[in-house]
């Protein structure tokens, strides 16, 4: 038996990452607790645009977002799919709670301890939302119990998560989505427009370096987690953005000749100097490029909500066919 089928789902792709030319890394296990620390540090830091942007546009238009998610006041589940710490959603339900709308707010995330915090800043900011919490894949999760709820679903997917597949995949993830909506539902997609490529790559390359803690901490998870042996001073962070395809990446480069070591799951791994290992991909977008996502993928676009600078926008779509 290959050795590697008996292997939890973490150890079966970070193997399957490390084994694919070029090598990857996925960007789902950024998230365990460290890396959702310092994800909200990523979201305070000055370069990084995208959490200023959202809260204003959230701040600004929240009785607008409502007025076009829920026309009449009627109720709604409103599911968040990758909430994280929810704070700048939590901009939106304080304002609806406010307006009297009868929704129950349905955070999805794959991070356990993430939930947690938000279920407590839920619990301490706005104690009487009603709130289903669901901890696991989005991808599962769609199948089977989103597919169930009853009502109206509007489905927020925030700070521009979507731009973190590339094309093909946030093709298959709209595709899934539309899949699994009914009607009358909606999707509110928070997107990155393009912009001067110099404000974006400040963004992944922060001068406090907290963007390559983020990446290095992938590679402490892996030691912790799999009895793993990378040694951090071998590795460096290179984000890097290309105007032409719209696409931030991530990399960590090896800086010398190395081969790592995977105790748990008794592998070996060879990098030679100067090899990359995609971590993650963060695309921006012009709006074209969301109409053909959504011509392609069995959506309307109904509105589009910026911020002051147009650096980026939350955009509500609905499934085509349907008034
Ligand atoms: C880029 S963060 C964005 C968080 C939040 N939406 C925001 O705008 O601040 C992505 C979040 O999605 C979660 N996530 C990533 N992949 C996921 C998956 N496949 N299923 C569920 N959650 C996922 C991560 O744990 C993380 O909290």
């Amino acid at each position: 038996m290959n050795k590697t089928t008996a292997l939890n789902g973490f150890a079966k792709d970070i193997h399957q990452g490390l084994t694919s030319t070029p090598k990857t890394l996925p960007s789902k296990y950024f998230y365990d607790s460290d890396g959702d620390k310092l994800f909200q540090s990523i979201m305070s830091m000055p370069e990084y645009y995208l959490t200023d942007c959202e809260f204003e546009i959230f701040n600004h238009q929240a009785s607008a977002i409502l007025d076009a998610i829920a026309p009449h006041k009627r109720p709604f589940n409103l599911i968040e799919l990758g909430a994280g710490d929810g704070s700048k959603t939590r901009v939106l339900l304080d304002h609806f709670q406010k307006a009297g709308v009868d929704f129950t707010y349905c955070p999805v995330d794959i991070s356990p301890d993430i939930l947690n915090e938000l279920e407590e800043k839920l619990r301490e900011e706005l104690p009487n939302i009603q709130v289903e919490l669901l901890a696991g894949d989005y991808f599962e999760l769609l199948n089977n119990k989103i597919g169930k709820f009853e009502g109206r679903n509007v489905f927020l997917f925030l700070g521009s998560t979507i731009g973190n597949y590339s094309y093909k995949k946030s093709i298959e993830f709209l595709q899934k989505l539309r899949a699994g909506m009914r009607g009358e539902d909606q999707l509110l997609m928070g997107a990155d427009l393009k912009k001067d490529p110099s404000i974006i790559l400040s963004a992944y390359n922060d001068a406090h370096g907290i963007t390559k803690e983020f990446n290095f901490n992938l590679l402490r998870r892996i030691n912790r987690e799999l009895d793993a042996d990378f040694n951090e001073a071998n590795w460096m962070h290179w984000p890097t953005y290309n105007p032409e395809t719209g696409e931030a990446r991530s990399y960590l480069v090896s800086r010398v000749k190395q081969t790592v070591h995977m105790k748990a799951i008794d592998e070996v791994y060879h990098f030679k100097a100067w090899e990359e290992v995609h971590t993650e991909i963060s695309r921006k977008f012009g709006l074209d490029d969301l109409q053909q996502l959504a011509n392609e993928t069995g959506f309307e676009v109904v509105d589009h909500f910026f911020d002051c600078k147009h650096y980026f926008v939350d955009t509500l779509w609905k499934p085509t066919n349907h008034s």
